[in-house]
């Protein structure tokens, strides 16, 4: 559940800030690192198409068998595709073909978020992808896996996340511009690679702080298209997002709204935020006050995360009717997320000092208590099975990752300790990049799991109002394939917004059939050029 953004004091994982002077990738390339194409925009670079639209580099790409799983029932490719040569910048993705058809159905670009989180880890290992991780490091299968109904490449950006690296150490200090052009050169790369895709209707998707990766990496698709004669090479369809980080004073003040408005923090509390934060200054509540009397934003925010269970772990802030991880996963990922923006000062002080002052997040009491949750259930520990598999050798050789005439000298993690990512990026509004994209005749697709007390659906409806995009049709249910009412939509010119009812922040892994249904819906009704998404949810 990295991948998360966490606003409010907490956010997503995202990273710390701190780049070490030791990001030095050592070693010498990798016999499959020689066949790494620089992309060009220009067609396919040297590879010839082979094998019906998979160029020798694709095939080198190809994984036979997984640790814990055997022989994958469907085409799963993963590798690194350089992104900038002279930098040495290499991203690393997984890709899994759709299990039947793959052939016919449509291309996906997966994103999660953080800033500093990886898709792998998130994405394609515990919630859209084909498999689950278990304790036993075995791997059981996704019944519905969005791969279902998609070919889907999960992808590992920024350089330092998961697997993605850059030989200039100074590439770990990035911001959204740097972030969406690497995106925009792994994709031609890609393309270059496979490209039997060339063509395919085309999609982004993604969650968290993909509401920045996502809007930013489709305009830039939509611009390259727009500066290209004849039938472009990336049939760009449009993209999807899911609780996403957009505008950081809506986003905060839809969090207190809903933190208040769900029974987790008192009036008292709520007026004070209110009143005395800066929202558009916050990564997360935190620091600057609006006046400096008596009581000041940063208290009211210790304050909220005191009284909804948020500080010590009490309360899963990723859905807040699910369980919580105990003890040390809880502790861990609220200190993260209090890293983020280097958020509220009172929040942070102490961390560093081993078992010094004891600060909110340390104190586990209430989580150590807790039992872990029913089998079958939403398992908030998924994470440490996660990074347990992705740290095994096996596992690395596998996925052709990490090889040791490359060797990469940091742990794998699930969020990263490296990327140094630009505060004022994080907290840009994405609205006019909206207001850009919405000229461009995309199929956009805004949903919200409806139980995120991190970037939650009050926050996302009031940015979407600040678009003021007509209605087109209004709010009303939909029903699901179990007929049950799965959520509500509401159509705007250009733009539709869903619900996903239980729904936490990962929306795929929190309410699993609900979420699949409306991707494929939306992804295989909007690549079909007859009937576009007007007829969704029809
Ligand atoms: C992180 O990035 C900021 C600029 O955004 C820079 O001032 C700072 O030095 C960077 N930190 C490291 C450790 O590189
Ligand atoms: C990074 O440097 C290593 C060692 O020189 C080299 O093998 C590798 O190809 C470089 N990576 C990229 C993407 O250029
Ligand atoms: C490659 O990345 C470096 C930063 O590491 C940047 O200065 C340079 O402009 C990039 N090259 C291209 C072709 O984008
Ligand atoms: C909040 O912060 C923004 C960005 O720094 C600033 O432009 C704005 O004036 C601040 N608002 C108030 C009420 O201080
Ligand atoms: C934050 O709240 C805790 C618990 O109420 C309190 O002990 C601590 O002093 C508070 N810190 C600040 C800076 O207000
Ligand atoms: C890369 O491999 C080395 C050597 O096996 C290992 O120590 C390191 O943790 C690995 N790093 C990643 C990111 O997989």
């Amino acid at each position: 559940m990295k991948g998360m953004l966490a606003i409010v004091v907490t956010w997503l994982c995202i990273a710390q800030w701190t780049v070490s002077a030791a990001v030095t990738p050592v070693g010498a390339p990798s016999a499959s690192m020689t066949h790494l194409i620089m992309p060009t925009a220009e067609g396919p670079a040297a590879a010839e198409a082979s094998d019906g639209g998979y160029t020798a580099e694709a095939l080198a790409d190809f994984v036979d068998e997984l640790p814990g799983w055997g022989k994958p029932n469907f085409d799963l490719y993963s590798g690194y595709i350089t992104v900038n040569e002279s930098a040495g910048r290499a991203l690393f993705y997984a890709f899994a073909e759709s299990y039947t058809d793959a052939h016919s159905k449509p291309l996906v670009l997966w994103l999660n978020g953080g800033p500093g989180c990886s898709s792998l880890a998130s994405g394609f290992m515990s919630e859209l992808g084909p498999f689950y991780p278990t304790a036993n490091g075995k791997l059981k299968k996704n019944t519905y896996s969005w791969t279902e109904a998609a070919n889907i490449i999960f992808l590992e950006s920024p350089a330092f996340v998961g697997w993605s690296y850059s030989n200039t150490t100074s590439d770990a200090t990035v911001g959204d511009a740097r972030t969406a052009k690497d995106a925009l050169n792994f994709l031609l790369g890609f393309l270059d690679r496979f490209p039997v895709y060339e063509g395919r209707p085309f999609w982004i998707a993604g969650e968290s702080y993909g509401g920045h990766y996502v809007p930013n990496l489709a305009l830039a698709v939509a611009k390259y298209n727009a500066d290209k004669d004849g039938i472009p090479k990336i049939n760009f369809k449009g993209f999807l997002v899911g609780n996403a980080w957009t505008d950081a004073d809506e986003d905060n003040k839809g969090a207190v709204e809903f933190w208040h408005s769900h029974a987790l923090i008192s009036d008292t509390t709520r007026d004070g935020l209110m009143q005395k934060c800066n929202f558009s200054r916050i990564g997360p509540l935190q620091v600057e006050a609006v006046s400096s009397d008596t009581k000041s934003c940063d208290e009211y925010v210790n304050d909220s995360q005191t009284e909804s269970g948020f500080a010590n772990g009490g309360i899963n802030i990723y859905d807040i009717y699910a369980d919580v991880c105990s003890p040390e996963r809880a502790s861990l990922e609220a200190r993260q997320f209090a890293k983020v923006l280097g958020a509220t000062r009172a929040l942070t002080e102490g961390e560093s000092s081993q078992g010094g002052t004891a600060s909110p997040f340390q104190t586990m009491a209430l989580a150590a208590m807790v039992s872990l949750p029913e089998p079958g259930k939403y398992d908030p520990c998924i994470d440490n099975k996660v990074e347990q598999y992705f740290n095994r050798p096996d596992v690395q050789r596998a996925f052709h990752a990490n090889s040791s005439e490359h060797t990469l000298p940091w742990a794998w993690k699930g969020c990263s300790d490296y990327v140094n990512y630009s505060r004022e990026d994080l907290l840009s509004s994405m609205l006019p990049v909206y207001r850009e994209l919405l000229t461009h005749n995309l199929q956009i697709l805004v949903y919200s799991g409806d139980v995120d007390a991190i970037v939650p659906v009050t926050g996302t409806r009031r940015w979407l109002r600040r678009l003021k995009l007509p209605v087109v049709r209004s709010w009303q249910p939909w029903r699901s394939a179990t007929g049950q009412i799965g959520g509500y939509f509401e159509r705007y010119a250009g733009l539709t917004f869903v619900t996903i009812r239980d729904a936490g922040h990962m929306v795929p892994y929190t309410q699993p059939e609900r979420a699949s249904f409306i991707f494929s819906k939306w992804v295989v009704e909007g690549s079909n050029e007859l009937a576009s998404t007007e007829a969704f949810l029809s």
